[in-house]
């Protein structure tokens, strides 16, 4: 390869070997948080913008599923099998991507989330996947993945006795890592942008849940040569859990392309202040970091996945983890739908707080 090739051609010949449809609108901005960095008073805040990869409503899920629907098509499946979160923003995606490629698609749907008001059942991503023609079903048990992806994999095997074939989306741990790679290429777009915009950055923050889009920026980054640091905000397990799942991940993501153990242990870095009480529950810093992302910067953040990780950004710096850090990326993952699923406790919140602490008010 030419000395003039960039990061992103670097990657993608790393990854031509793997199958991939194209659904993100990439590049997705990287741009200043100007005013939120001025709020926060510490370091020069970037975000990514990947709510803004436009396929289906955008988000992190349109890069991840390029792979896994490029590997549905090449074993010739006429059907899309998916299991996640009652608020999924994968399932809403894959259910989209699903229908631009004319495949059946039927959605699980876990009910992770206990006590929910109706709007949570019905409205955002639920409301979506429906207007994207996936049938669904409802999977009663909480948190077990490993239950809740049996199941889905028992509701294929009655469909192949019927002659379909159908292709299983599940994000377990040992699933062949294919969205990672969709982050790996994020990893090479970002350093691409840096470089043309003469920005270095020092750290960054990412939502870590599944773990696709934190294990592909990381294998990206040191793959491409780059010592940036990358935060993991955990949104469903905790520090030790998620380290230990990021971990097997990036082992097997290493193994899929044939790289070579390239990132150190010592590289996994997850974080579990902001997750209390627990997934898909909201906490004060969530409600801070929306009402900071909305009034500083007009942007959207929602409060099962971004929240969260924005909360982190700017608590790692409280904290003093960023204290030596001059410059933060912050990874939009995106998840807007969900906002309207939890539309009674955000307008509630609002309501209270709103017209006082506004940070553009006053008096
Ligand atoms: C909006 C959003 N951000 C972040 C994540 C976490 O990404 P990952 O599953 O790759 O860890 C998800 C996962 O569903 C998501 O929907």
């Amino acid at each position: 390869m030419s000395s003039s090739s960039t990061n992103m051609d670097r990657i993608n010949s790393f990854l031509a070997k793997f199958p991939r449809v194209e659904l993100a609108n990439i590049p997705t901005p990287l741009e200043k948080m100007q005013r939120l960095s001025q709020h926060i008073a510490g370091p020069m805040y970037f975000s990514k913008r990947d709510d803004l990869t436009g396929f289906a409503g955008g988000g992190n899920k349109a890069r991840q599923l390029e792979y896994s629907f490029g590997d549905a098509i090449r074993c010739g499946a006429n059907m899309i099998l998916i299991t996640g979160a009652v608020q999924s923003n994968y399932v809403r995606s894959a259910a989209a991507a699903a229908a631009k490629l004319g495949l059946y698609c039927h959605v699980q749907l876990e009910n992770r989330v206990g006590d929910m008001p109706l709007s949570y059942h019905q409205s955002g991503n639920v409301l979506l996947n429906k207007l994207f023609g996936a049938s669904s079903s409802t999977f009663h048990i909480g948190e077990d993945e490993t239950a809740a992806d049996a199941n889905i994999a028992d509701i294929a095997e009655v469909h192949r006795k019927k002659g379909k074939k159908p292709y299983l989306l599940t994000l377990s741990p040992t699933t062949k890592p294919l969205g990672a790679l969709g982050y790996m290429r994020c990893a090479g777009e970002i350093l691409d942008q840096l470089q043309y915009q003469k920005q270095p950055i020092e750290k960054i923050v990412v939502a870590s849940g599944s773990a696709a889009t934190h294990v592909g920026i990381l294998l990206g980054l040191r793959l491409l040569g780059s010592e940036i640091s990358v935060h993991g905000i955990c949104v469903r397990r905790d520090k030790k859990q998620q380290t230990s799942r990021v971990k097997g991940i990036v082992r097997l993501a290493e193994n899929l392309i044939g790289c070579g153990h390239i990132v150190l242990d010592s590289d996994i870095k997850c974080h579990d202040d902001w997750l209390a009480p627990g997934y898909g529950k909201m906490n004060e810093s969530v409600h801070e970091a929306m009402t900071l992302a909305g009034t500083l910067e007009g942007m959207i953040v929602d409060p099962v996945y971004t929240a969260k990780s924005l909360a982190g950004a700017i608590g790692l710096y409280r904290q003093g983890v960023f204290s030596n850090a001059q410059n933060i990326l912050y990874l939009h993952t995106g998840g807007m739908p969900a906002i309207f699923a939890y539309e009674n406790e955000i307008t509630e919140k609002l309501n209270k707080g709103l017209s006082t602490k506004h940070p553009n008010y006053k008096p």
